[in-house]
């Protein structure tokens, strides 16, 4: 399964997914890597693996329509089949999430439905919850409310902070994101309208 990973950072997730793509057993590769910011940290994780990489800046498009149509013409140029939003800053238009429905999906770090947005870790520690987390989620046109394909649990301590918590929440996305991708591209899971599907073999 050809993937293209969008991002607009760090890019700690896309390396993780990378990683994983590079072992022979693994069912998906990393062929594009798009980043909508030229000083995107993560484009170098790109260029150590050899894979394609792409900036596209929004700022050269007068709207969200005309960049989104640029992301889309590039994925479909270079074939991709799945794209995953590893870090990406930008809300994609409805026209693209429906374009790309089943086959766009996205890491949170929150267990969704809960804290949704940004700054889920200071929203974490203000409600006061024992356990945090990550999800991957399908893209639908409402932010961060797509249907669920995996998600990983970490305990809150009595002495974290924001960083802390990030930290810990952020080692658990790197081992459940390319977890999640293994699951879409063996077919252990589908979307079949709103619901995801796992196969009864799973996990
Ligand atoms: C991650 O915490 C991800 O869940 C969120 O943004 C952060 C991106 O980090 N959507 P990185 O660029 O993958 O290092």
């Amino acid at each position: 399964l050809k993937v293209g990973v969008l991002i607009s950072g760090r890019g700690s997730n896309l390396q993780s997914l990378l990683t994983a793509c590079a072992a022979s057993h693994f069912p998906a590769r990393v062929a594009l890597v798009i980043s909508n910011r030229a000083d995107a940290e993560g484009l170098r994780h790109a260029g150590d693996t050899g894979v394609t990489s792409l900036v596209i800046d929004h700022r050269n498009y007068p709207d969200r329509e005309r960049f989104d149509a640029a992301l889309d013409q590039a994925l479909r140029a270079a074939g991709i089949e799945l794209v995953c939003l590893a870090g990406f800053m930008r809300l994609l238009t409805p026209g693209f999430v429906t374009a790309w429905q089943g086959r766009l999906i996205n890491i949170h770090p929150s267990l969704l439905p809960s804290f949704k947005g940004m700054h889920t870790h200071r929203q974490a520690l203000a409600a006061g919850v024992r356990i945090h987390g990550c999800t991957v989620h399908f893209v639908t046109a409402d932010l961060d409310a797509g249907p669920i394909i995996a998600q990983a649990a970490v305990p809150v301590g009595a002495n974290d902070d924001e960083e802390s918590l990030a930290a810990r929440v952020l080692e658990a996305e790197h081992r459940l994101y390319p977890l999640a991708l293994s699951m879409l591209a063996s077919g252990r899971a589908r979307l079949d309208g709103d619901r995801v599907i796992l196969s009864d073999t799973f996990p």
